[in-house]
């Protein structure tokens, strides 16, 4: 894989003096996995959240193959304790193969290769004490380097034609600067989200502030931050910078805040269904809609769901 492909073409934002390259294909997601899946005890005692199936495909899995879809192919995880099963998942496993070969489902040793290409390559950095969403993203900073990124959190999980990040992508292509997925949500449930005001418009528009989990009363809007994001590297001299916020940690939301001062960032509404499969109810919901429509077990779940 060749480094990332820059047209040589240079833009200036009218009111800053940095230079914004346009074309850039983005080739790195970092994905924060060193959360402790509290919501999830005691199944996540001993394991990784991100491990969680949806039907057979586990959360992880999807994220990955979200970020290749969009063009990633170095995939840097940041993870914590419990979470050896990540590499693991993603490794080569010849005993595996061997076995399966021995009872003739090479099918699924197709399945396994095909996880991930060949130009692909993981990288694995332990965030050592779960001190926020900021701080790890900032732990990736050696294995990223100075290039726009993706931050991909996998317990969102985002159904969509082409995929949240793609999408992302695509408009990064045109508009070089950060952006954030985001979705309406009920007023009261602004406390837990990172919440944005953003231009007058419609489509993608510059967020003007960004908040991390403000009362219903005080946001400044009902727009929410959901889990991708799309970074240039300058978040992580803002990140660096950052003290500890809502819930004593060091939150994304509060150096994305910063990073607002220098550059301009994107609130970007995407198209597709998130399901929170970080709680117990989205994570049901999203079995539930991905099984109906499992290519080997759909129809007769529908059948068992219409029985019920
Ligand atoms: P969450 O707060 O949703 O995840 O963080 P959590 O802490 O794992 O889960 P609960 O709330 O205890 O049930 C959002 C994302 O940020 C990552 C998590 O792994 C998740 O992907 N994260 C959070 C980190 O990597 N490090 C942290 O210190 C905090």
């Amino acid at each position: 894989m060749g480094p990332p492909f820059y047209r040589l073409r240079y833009h200036t934002h009218p009111l800053k003096t940095e230079r914004y390259i346009l074309g850039t294909t983005i080739t790195t997601a970092v994905f924060p996995v060193a959360g402790r899946g509290t919501r999830f005890l005691p199944a996540t005692k001993a394991a990784a959240k991100e491990m969680l199936p949806i039907v057979d495909k586990p959360l992880i899995q999807h994220a990955v193959e979200e970020a290749l879809e969009a063009g990633a192919r170095t995939l840097i995880f940041v993870t914590g304790a419990s979470k050896r099963s990540i590499e693991d998942h993603f490794d080569w496993d010849p005993e595996l193969e061997r076995a399966l070969l021995e009872s003739g489902k090479h099918e699924l040793v197709e399945l396994l290769r095909g996880m991930l290409p060949a130009d692909a390559s993981c990288v694995y950095l332990r965030q050592g004490e779960p001190l926020g969403l900021g701080h790890a993203v900032l732990c990736a900073r050696p294995a990223v380097g100075d290039a726009p990124f993706f931050v991909h959190l996998p317990d969102d999980l985002i159904a969509g034609q082409p995929g949240c990040l793609k999408q992302m992508a695509d408009h990064f292509r045109n508009q070089p600067h950060s952006a954030v997925a985001v979705e309406t949500v009920p007023r009261d449930k602004t406390g837990s989200y990172g919440i944005v005001a953003v231009e007058d418009g419609t489509g993608p528009r510059q967020v003007r502030q960004i908040v991390e989990k403000p009362k219903p009363a005080e946001a400044p809007s009902d727009l929410a931050v959901v889990g991708r994001y799309l970074l240039t590297p300058k978040i992580f001299t803002k990140l660096a910078a950052t003290g500890r916020g809502a819930g004593g940690e060091i939150q994304l939301t509060d150096g994305i805040a910063d990073l607002l001062k220098d550059e301009p960032v994107y609130a970007f509404p995407f198209s597709g269904k998130r399901y929170d499969c970080g709680s117990k109810l989205g994570y049901l919901k999203a079995n539930v809609e991905f099984g109906r429509e499992h290519p080997e077990v759909g129809t007769a779940f529908r059948a068992y769901l219409d029985e019920l």
